[in-house]
């Protein structure tokens, strides 16, 4: 089979890649456009570390032909980090000792924005369920989900305090 070029749209910006037949997102991501924050864990979907957004909802790209995702918006922890600073998720992760050797943590943190992102306000078992397929070693899941619950408070108080300035 010969190689194929793939358009889609990474971070906001459109990308083209010359990909390998069979080749999958998290390959092509990794090796041919820099985003090693998609990690390279257990390649059979049993992890999570690989996770990226596609279309805004948290997917596996171990497992995703590169080719399926033509014309279409993929996000990873890269495209969300700002230069100066960090995210309201980052931030809770950081302060709620979130993460030891951090392998997982770009999962986590797309699956917690994706989760926020449609249920604001997730109980302890929205987080759970969320992060189900998501595998940490280090940190026992505690103070991951202590994380996701800050980062939805952090998230509840800029509203509200952006909702004041509106009316003010
Ligand atoms: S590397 Fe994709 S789920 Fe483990
Ligand atoms: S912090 Fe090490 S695997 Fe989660």
């Amino acid at each position: 089979m010969a190689s194929v070029v793939v358009a889609f749209e990474l971070g906001g910006r459109p990308v083209e890649v010359l990909v390998s037949p069979l080749a999958t997102l998290q390959q092509v991501l990794r090796t041919q456009l820099g985003h090693t924050s998609v990690k390279d864990g257990c390649r059979q979907g049993g992890c999570g570390s690989c996770t990226v957004l596609l279309d805004g909802e948290p997917v596996l790209s171990c497992l995703l032909p590169v080719e399926d995702v033509a014309g279409r918006r993929v996000t990873t922890l890269e495209d969300l980090t700002p230069v100066d600073g960090l995210t309201t998720v980052q931030r809770a992760f950081l302060d709620a000792n979130g993460f030891q050797c951090g392998y997982c943590t770009p999962g986590m943190e797309l699956v917690t924005k994706a989760l926020l992102e449609r249920n604001p306000a997730p109980t302890r078992a929205d987080i759970a369920e969320a992060l189900s397929g998501n595998v940490c070693r280090c940190t026992g899941y505690v103070p991951i989900i202590a994380a996701v619950e800050a980062a939805a408070a952090a998230g509840s108080a800029a509203a509200v305090v952006a909702s004041e300035g509106a009316t003010r």
